[in-house]
């Protein structure tokens, strides 16, 4: 074999065994390059006599034309190829559902969702937000609210008691968020506007009790604050947290310490299996406890009650959480499962707001 099909050979071998366009390269510039070994064949043709150039000028180029037709061919397959694998390793498959954004994976827990709608309705009627200790005395929890001492009132609410401290006081973790009055009513001046969500504890455990559970108290203290305003406020509130043009509520006379008259709240409504619908219907579901504030707890806060009215209520928030969106067993609240959660919680961005809707 000549020289010059030696070289061809060996350079379309290469070229074919070339893996991929930089491995190419490399053999272009081996052999057409500078220094490459084609070209340095081409520069022997100067020294050469004419003739003799001729003919082995006519060799080394058909030489070159046919390794540079197979580096061309070589080139456009690698491409192909390499193109190819690309299309195979980044196919999408448009037909799977997207995968939702990190902030918009978690939930937002039905409670803290029913709490917001809440202090968006209340705060649209003017009230702002107050809030107490979980750990409380027995004075603000009790006393102040005009709970006489050994009052069987006080064993009705199956209270967790801390060990007394060192000054022998014994804490409780509250019962209700009725202590938040009077701690409002000690610091704030009349008139008053509140209303205090807050966490409520109280030893007992079943499908609609858990050992913590969630109230949400209000307050309005002033000159002249009386029933038909308390009723006002209720029934609006009623229509806008469970999103209906009426509803019908039933005061029923009832008995707290801390109120006179105190009444107790049913909403009527109707029952299709887990189906609820409000404002008609022949049951009557219990919601709040309310009632004027007594002119003892009024005192005991240092308002003058000859001077000073007003009205409270307390309601239990996680029963309106499972009345609104259906929930019947109230332990899976606080199990903390995901795929309960995932269920019944709330996207993150879907801010409850009275203009916006506020059940999204
Ligand atoms: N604190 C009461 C309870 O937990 C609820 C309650 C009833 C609160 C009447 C009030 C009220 O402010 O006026 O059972």
């Amino acid at each position: 074999m000549s020289d010059l099909k030696l070289l061809e050979s060996q350079t379309l071998q290469a070229i074919s065994a070339a893996a991929d366009e930089a491995a190419l390269e490399n053999v272009r510039i081996g052999a057409l390059g500078k220094k490459g070994s084609i070209s340095s064949l081409l520069a022997t043709l100067g020294k050469m006599a004419p003739d003799e150039r001729r003919v082995r000028g006519a060799d080394i180029n058909l030489l070159k034309e046919h390794v540079v037709e197979a580096l061309t061919q070589r080139k456009s397959d690698l491409k192909a190829a390499a193109l190819d694998q690309r299309l195979r390793a980044e196919t999408i498959d448009i037909s799977l559902p997207s995968r939702e954004a990190p902030f918009n994976l978690g939930r937002v827990h039905p409670i803290t969702q029913v709490m917001d709608e809440l202090t968006e309705i209340f705060a649209d009627m003017g009230f702002s937000v107050a809030e107490g200790p979980d750990i409380e005395s027995d004075d603000y929890n009790f006393t102040k609210l005009n709970f006489p001492p050994g009052h069987p009132a006080r064993e009705m609410h199956d209270t967790f008691f801390l060990q007394p401290d060192s000054g022998g006081e014994r804490k409780l973790l509250r019962t209700h968020t009725s202590p938040v009055q009077v701690r409002t009513m000690l610091t704030q001046k009349p008139p008053i506007r509140v209303i205090c969500p807050g966490r409520t504890y109280r030893c007992d455990s079943d499908q609609t009790h858990t050992p913590m559970f969630h109230q949400v108290e209000g307050l309005v203290i002033d000159k002249s604050a009386h029933m038909g305003h308390l009723k006002w406020v209720l029934e609006e509130f009623c229509k806008a947290f469970f999103e209906v043009p009426s509803v019908n509520m039933r005061f029923r006379p009832s008995f707290f310490p801390f109120t006179e008259p105190s009444m107790e709240v049913d909403i009527q409504c109707r029952r299709d299996g887990h189906d609820i619908r409000f404002g008609e219907g022949s049951d009557w579901l219990e919601i709040l406890g309310c009632g004027m504030v007594h002119p003892n707890v009024l005192r005991n806060c240092g308002l003058d009650p000859d001077d000073l009215q007003g009205f409270a209520w307390g309601m239990g928030i996680d029963r309106i959480a499972m009345l609104k969106y259906g929930m019947t067993d109230l332990r899976p609240f606080f199990e903390a499962d995901v795929r309960w959660l995932n269920h019944y919680g709330f996207r993150p961005l879907d801010f409850p707001t009275l203009a916006g809707g506020l059940s999204g």
